[in-house]
């Protein structure tokens, strides 16, 4: 049996990556994507992903737009961490193919409805369509088999301000409602949240794209480097490879910026391989609540590990894992994927 995908999404780098993952896991079929506003407006990210669908040749995958704008805060984009239209220096064809003609938040309803304890939901961005769906349909979290949320900072600084994460920044009123409606959730249908505790354990360097490109059969085998002009542009013979080291070089100057080092933090592909495999985590239970009225922590997330709230755990945090192990499998599948789509002609 496949496993059903409902991926929700602010493409964005490295939604990109989680995107590619899935399209290249054999075990998921994604059955519908919401663009959501968050790295770059929803017009925008609904744009990326049909660009990509297009790229990775799954133009039958259905994309819905979600709203422009978070329940209650105006819209903050970050153009600077995910290139001028959120792919990096990558530029991909303008797709000819519509957006689906009903919203975000009634496809994540019709598609948990339609597949009741089967579906998987994944958010790698702000949590504003799956707040709006739980609002149309509050048994969500019956309906879903599992919910993988990339999103929050716990017992880890913030990337966003000293305590808030990107995703719950963009739409705070949206992760509460989220978290508030898995308030008396069975412990096998918590969502599993992949907070930058882990994610920023996740670090992607060039030797990854080379390996990338090793297993796609690609050539060149590019070897990108702090100080590459950024008007240089890849070669690659395969164009997911080429798309590849266009926008994940940006992602690396980008965090070299912020003297993270020349790497990326791939905080979303990893949660797709959770929402595939969670035995790719420990987890933790906690009861996870979001800071709105602080006038210098609003934002922030926090967890409740000890039970001191005297509410049930409503979130498994992520709080253990392998990096390397995810990166093979990044590596071996969206490779192999690559070269699958794009073979490369006989010398
Ligand atoms: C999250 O913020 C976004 O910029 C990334 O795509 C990721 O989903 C990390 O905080
Ligand atoms: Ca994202």
């Amino acid at each position: 049996m496949p496993q059903q995908i409902i991926l929700d999404v602010d493409t964005g780098i490295d939604d990109s990556l989680a995107l590619l993952y899935l399209l290249a896991s054999p075990e998921a079929q994604i059955i519908g994507i919401a663009a959501t506003a968050g790295n770059v407006p929803t017009a925008q990210v609904a744009a990326n992903t049909l660009a990509l669908l297009d790229l990775a040749g799954a133009d039958e995958i259905e994309v819905a737009a979600g709203a422009d704008v978070p329940l209650a805060v105006p819209l903050r984009t970050t153009e600077d961490t995910h290139g001028p239209q959120g792919l990096g220096y990558a530029e991909l064809p303008v797709s000819t193919r519509p957006l689906s003609d009903r919203s975000a938040a009634q496809m994540w309803v019709d598609l948990a409805r339609a597949n009741p304890g089967s579906a998987i939901g994944l958010c790698t961005g702000p949590l504003t369509n799956l707040a709006l769906a739980l609002r149309i349909e509050p048994e969500l979290p019956r309906l879903l088999r599992r919910l993988v949320i990339m999103g929050g900072a716990f017992n880890h600084p913030g990337n966003t301000t000293p305590t808030n994460e990107w995703n719950i920044h963009v739409d705070p009123e949206a992760a509460k409602e989220v978290f508030d409606a898995f308030s008396a959730a069975a412990p096998d249908r918590r969502p599993l949240v992949c907070a930058l505790d882990i994610t920023e354990s996740i670090e992607m360097r060039p030797e990854h794209l080379a390996r990338l490109a090793e297993a796609a059969h690609s050539t060149p085998i590019e070897r990108v480097a702090a100080g590459d002009a950024p008007e240089w542009r890849s070669a690659a013979s395969n164009p997911i490879i080429r798309y590849l080291v266009d926008a994940v070089r940006f992602y690396f100057d980008f965090h070299d910026l912020y003297d993270l080092g020349y790497l990326a933090h791939m905080h979303d592909p990893f949660a797709a391989a959770v929402a595939l495999d969670p035995a790719l985590v420990l987890t933790r239970p906690a009861t996870v609540d979001v800071e709105l009225a602080g006038t210098i922590t609003r934002a922030t997330t926090v967890a409740d590990w000890a039970g001191m709230w005297g509410r049930e755990p409503n979130a498994d945090i992520a709080i253990g894992t392998d990096p390397a192990v995810f990166f093979e499998r990044l590596v071996t599948r969206v490779g192999a994927f690559a070269r699958r789509l794009y073979p490369e002609p006989p010398q």
